[in-house]
Order: C-alpha cells, then structure tokens, then sequence
C-alpha cells in the first residue's frame, strides 16, 4: 500500500434525485497531514466525507484510502479508520464507559477492559465513566465521541464538524489533542466552519455545489481566491463562494 497518501481518490460523485451533490471531486492527503475540509452548509462535506470511510458508495469515482479501495475495500478501511459524525451518535442511555465498552466489542478489541480504562484516562473522562452519555455537556459528548473513534487505534481520522457548540477551552483542547495525534503519524481530515481551526490546519479543500474550489496550504487558498498575499482565509473564502455563486447557483 502507499504509505505516503492516506486519502488519493479522484471522481468522486453522488447524485440524489439526479443532482450531483458531489462532483468529480479529487482529493489527496498526506500522511500524518491535518487537512480541513471547509465549505456552506450542503456543500457535499458530509457526503465525501461518508463516501470515504465507505459507509456511502460512489456513484462515480474511485481511489484509496490507507492504501485500501474505497469501492472494494470499504470493510478494511472502516477498521482502520475513525468516523466521528456531525450529529452525536451514541447511545445516549450508556453510560461513557459502556459506550466505550459497546465500541470495543464492536471492533473484537482484545483487552477490552483496559483498553477502555487507558481511553478514559486519555481523554480526561475518567470521573465522569459512570454518567449516561444523554446527560453530558457538548463538551463532553465531543470528548466522549472523539475517545470511541480512537480505540480501535485508526490510522485515518474522519472528523465532521467535531467542535460545533463546543466552548473555546474546549475546542482548544480537542485541536491539541488532534495535533499530538497528527504529530504520531495519524491523518486528519476535518470539516469546519471555524476559521481559527481553519488556521490550525497543515492545508485546506474548500468545496462549495459539490465542487472543489480551492486546495492547499491557507496561502495557496487566497491566491487560489484571487487575492494578495495577507488576506485573510475568511475573505478567501467569502471570494470562493461568491465566484462560485456565478459559476454553479441555479439561475
Ligand atoms: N440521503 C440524501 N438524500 C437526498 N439528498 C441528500 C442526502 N444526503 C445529503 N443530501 C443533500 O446533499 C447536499 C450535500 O449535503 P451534505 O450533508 O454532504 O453537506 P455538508 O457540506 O455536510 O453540509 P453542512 O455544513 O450543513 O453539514 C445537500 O443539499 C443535502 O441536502
Ligand atoms: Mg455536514
């Protein structure tokens, strides 16, 4: 398998009721990279991000992800990687240590129990094991969600929105922690609508109408954008979506 690119896939596309809600999309990421993955609200983010962990089949595209095809491999890269969805998916009547618990049978983990202790110590959740997952902050839930796509110890993480309604201590935590893993050797692709976390990124993919518009390191996305050097990505991306407003809108 290629070591050196996590994600190498071209062509992407899905299409609902025969609109492409993804379209031709070609991404590439580093190993060991934190790529953010921007873009408006149902711009496709969601979509790729799905297609790529194999949990959506492409209508159209094809690629690897860890080396693995995402067409006919979705299995082995479902294992190796780590899904954390935009809306909170666990079972909010478990408890934390129970989810995590859930997870580790999920994945045949071996050393279930310490495993699940070494994960709530890693992530702070230690005293709260015992409390149901429905009565955690969004904090929590975030740190919560974060520790049950790391146990099975992936090599991709597939990040969606992770800090929407988290506070700023705590999504400056949860981007420390994304970077120490980066720094190990894992890769990131994150979507955001944030421009610090935008700002935390080794390099960007902004897609809008399904589209990739712009990719690169934040620098290469504002010339990309049209502007001079020293704007800011914020402006590069208002540029983006307004160019693409007359390139892509129904009339
Ligand atoms: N199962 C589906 N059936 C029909 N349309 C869908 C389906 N899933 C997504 N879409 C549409 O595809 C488009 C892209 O959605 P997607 O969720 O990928 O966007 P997004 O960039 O993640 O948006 P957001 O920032 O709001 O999370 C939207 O117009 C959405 O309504
Ligand atoms: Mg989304």
């Amino acid at each position: 398998m290629s070591a050196a690119l996590a994600i190498d896939v071209r062509g992407l596309t899905k299409r609902y009721g025969g609109r492409a809600v993804v379209n031709d999309l070609a991404l590439q990421v580093a190993t060991g990279r934190i790529c953010g993955f921007l873009g408006p609200n149902g711009s496709g983010k969601t979509t790729t991000i799905r297609m790529l962990c194999g949990l959506l089949k492409p209508d159209a595209g094809e690629g690897t992800c860890l080396g693995l095809d995402v067409l006919r491999e979705s299995r082995a890269i479902k294992r190796q990687s780590g899904y954390m969805t935009q809306k909170f998916g666990w079972y909010e009547d478990l408890s934390i240590r129970e989810n995590l618990e859930f997870v580790a049978r999920l994945f045949e983990l071996p050393g279930r129990e310490q495993l699940v202790d070494e994960a709530l110590v890693r992530l702070g959740l230690e005293g709260r094991q015992q409390q149901l997952a429905g009565t955690l902050s969004g904090g929590w839930k975030q740190r919560l969600a974060l520790a049950a796509c790391l146990l099975h110890d992936p090599r991709l993480l597939l990040l969606d929105e992770p800090t929407a309604g988290v506070d700023p201590k705590a999504r400056r935590d949860f981007w420390d922690e994304i970077q120490r893993l980066a720094k190990a050797g894992i890769t990131v692709l994150v979507s955001t609508h944030y421009m610090d976390e935008a700002e935390r990124c080794d390099e960007l993919a902004y897609i809008a109408y399904g589209t990739l518009l712009a990719r690169g390191t934040g620098t290469e996305v504002v010339r990309q954008a049209g502007l001079p050097a020293g704007a800011t990505l914020e402006q590069a991306f208002v540029r983006l979506i307004e160019q693409a407003q007359d390139n892509f809108a129904p009339p």
